[in-house]
């Protein structure tokens, strides 16, 4: 006997809309997104950003969904930020006109089609440079299109960006001398550089700090003379609140500046480090606490030992690059709810979830579990779609990405 309206990882339609997720249609596993945490996580930033004076050019490519970066377009984003040139693509293909690629632009095919975009339509588009080379290429493929860019500033040890105040003053240099390239302001990550010592806040402000030095020296040299306004951006979502502190207003430069935020976690969270390491879950506590958006939920397969249950997830459904998912919430059966206290994700395969749980926990065959994920940036790749639902777990649009 079939069910035609079964929606399952791979096929999901438009039917799945106004359903509940528990209704009996859906099989899992099942990413879900909650309707109400994506808004409340985009709406506290918009108030934050609006009180600090500060603009967002919100990081695309944890969800690459055209749903969510048209809403965060619609809650007031300045650009949007790609990581690479394909996601730069879809954003193009979307029509996006303002683009931070924050990332070095030195693949020809990748400078032709940015130069061929910015020449034939309305495009703004900005990349990050760390070196002379990275000028010089971009003058050479891009067949005389200028590109704007933000001198990349870096650490020792770290990735991307100069490391150095004359190495900053050379690229400077060399992309106010080339044609092709106009440097509109500077660029950072703290979130890179971090790293999870003790003293990590200690790091990334003097490495903001530093990032401010960069761009008063070029701003002396002269180097942002006639520009509207210089742009510098810096901050994903653990740490966006120092940005603020050190690379907001005021600045003595001869130029007006706009401080651009990049976070891209901060649309979902999750039930890990992203979320209890916001600021706005202590630092910056007037806004409310941040909300964990993604849930996934999946079906108890066996429990072949007192202390051993096997769900039907993954590595194919979940990230596991930054923590196991934790259990947030349990449902037997018949429906009813169930406590999961005590349940441990201690191991995936690529297709189960080897769950640790006490002897006496009621936890059966059957029943189904939803679970928080760790890491934002790697969820969302594992779905081609997800529901997207209300408070009462009825889904109200299909999300797809673009990967
Ligand atoms: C260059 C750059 N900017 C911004 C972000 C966004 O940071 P977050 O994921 O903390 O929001 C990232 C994330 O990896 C990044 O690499």
């Amino acid at each position: 006997v079939s069910d035609p309206r079964t929606l399952s990882k791979s096929i999901m339609s438009q039917q799945s809309i106004g359903q509940s997720v528990f209704g009996g249609a859906f099989t899992t596993p099942l990413m879900i997104l909650k309707d109400t945490a994506v808004s409340n996580n985009l709406e506290r930033m918009s108030r934050y950003l609006q009180d600090r004076d500060a603009s967002i050019a919100p990081h695309v490519k944890t969800a690459m969904a055209p749903v969510l970066f048209t809403r965060q377009l619609n809650a007031g984003a300045w650009a949007l930020t790609a990581a690479t040139i394909s996601q730069t693509r879809v954003l193009h293909e979307h029509g996006v006109k303002r683009i931070l690629l924050a990332n070095q632009l030195v693949n020809p095919a990748a400078i032709r089609w940015v130069a061929n975009r910015v020449a034939n339509s309305r495009f703004e588009f900005m990349c990050f440079v760390d070196s002379v080379s990275g000028v010089r290429i971009l003058e050479q493929i891009g067949e005389g299109v200028a590109f704007d860019v933000l001198l990349e500033v870096g650490a020792l040890g770290g990735r991307t960006g100069v490391r150095s105040l004359d190495e900053a003053l050379a690229v400077a240099a060399a992309a106010t001398e080339s044609k092709s390239v106009r440097l509109v302001g500077v660029a950072g990550y703290e979130g890179s550089i971090a790293g999870r010592g003790a003293d990590r806040d200690r790091v990334v402000r003097e490495y903001l700090e530093n990032m401010k030095d960069v761009a008063v020296r070029l701003s002396e040299h002269g180097f942002f003379d006639g520009l509207e306004e210089v742009v510098v951006t810096a901050g994903g979502s653990m740490y966006f609140d120092y940005v603020v502190d050190i690379l907001g207003s005021p600045w003595s430069l001869a130029t007006p500046t706009r401080l651009v935020l990049r976070c891209g976690s901060y649309i979902t969270y999750d039930s890990g480090r992203y979320l209890s390491s916001s600021p706005f879950a202590d630092r910056v506590e007037e806004y409310g606490p941040p909300e964990a958006a993604l849930e996934l939920w999946a079906t108890v397969q066996s429990r072949p030992e007192p202390t051993l249950a096997f769900m039907d997830f993954g590595r194919r459904d979940v990230p596991f690059d930054d923590g196991l998912p934790v259990a947030v919430a349990g449902r037997t059966q018949e429906r009813q709810g169930l406590t999961v206290d005590g349940l441990v994700v201690r191991d995936l395969n690529d297709q189960h979830a080897f769950v640790s749980l006490p002897a006496d926990h009621p936890l059966q065959v059957g029943d189904t579990v939803g679970f928080g994920v760790r890491h934002p940036c790697t969820a969302f790749d594992k779905w081609r779609q997800l529901p997207i639902v209300n408070d009462d777990y009825i889904v109200l649009d299909l999300i797809e990405t673009r990967f």
